[in-house]
């Protein structure tokens, strides 16, 4: 299983490079990575395989957050309590967005980024994506609320972006009053 201190800190330079496309057929590396964060994202969202097994939660991750600067990540959402839905975007694209913008009340966190951070993040309410699932095949996804705001904070992972980088410097609570709080 993919161990909490396997997945890189935000100090590490190969998080701030930009990923590259992936080619078809994927590597065993690339579907154990998969597989792995699949794992790892649902026993970290299960409170006591969290604590039983040193998990810090989350419900995204990114190949390059293991190392690995290819356009892959997958988001284990958990769309009741207790059921949750496994999303692996390859080559993902962000092909329509709402005008609608909203960040996370309570903040942004990230596998990578292991402090407090103060400061919203805008992301669109809904986006729907263009990607290639496992196989390669073309899909087609949306997503709103959290699950929106996890595929652009992955997507942003892919282009050497960390969610600290979109909190204004100088004024981390700019335009709070023009976009909805989730
Ligand atoms: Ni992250």
């Amino acid at each position: 299983m993919l161990k909490t201190k396997e997945i890189l800190d935000e100090k590490d330079k190969r998080l701030h490079q930009k990923s590259k496309e992936v080619i078809f057929p994927l590597t065993d590396e690339d579907k154990k990575v998969i597989n792995d964060a699949i794992e790892y994202l649902t026993n970290s969202q299960i409170e006591e395989l969290a604590e039983k097994y040193d998990l810090r939660p989350g419900m995204g991750l990114a190949a390059p957050q293991v190392g690995i600067l290819k356009r892959y990540f997958v988001v284990v959402h958990e769309y009741e309590p207790g059921k949750f839905k496994n999303y692996v975007l390859i080559n993902p694209k962000i092909i329509s967005n709402s005008i609608e913008k909203i960040y996370v009340d309570s903040g942004e966190g990230c596998l990578s980024v292991n402090r407090d951070v103060e400061g919203i993040v805008p992301r669109y309410a809904r986006v729907t994506i263009e990607a290639r699932d496992i196989n390669g095949n073309k899909i087609t996804v949306r997503g709103r609320e959290e699950l929106a705001i996890a595929f652009q904070h992955e997507i942003d992972h892919l282009d050497g972006i960390i969610f600290t980088d979109r909190i204004d410097k100088k004024d981390p609570y700019k335009d709070m009053d023009n976009m909805r709080a989730i």
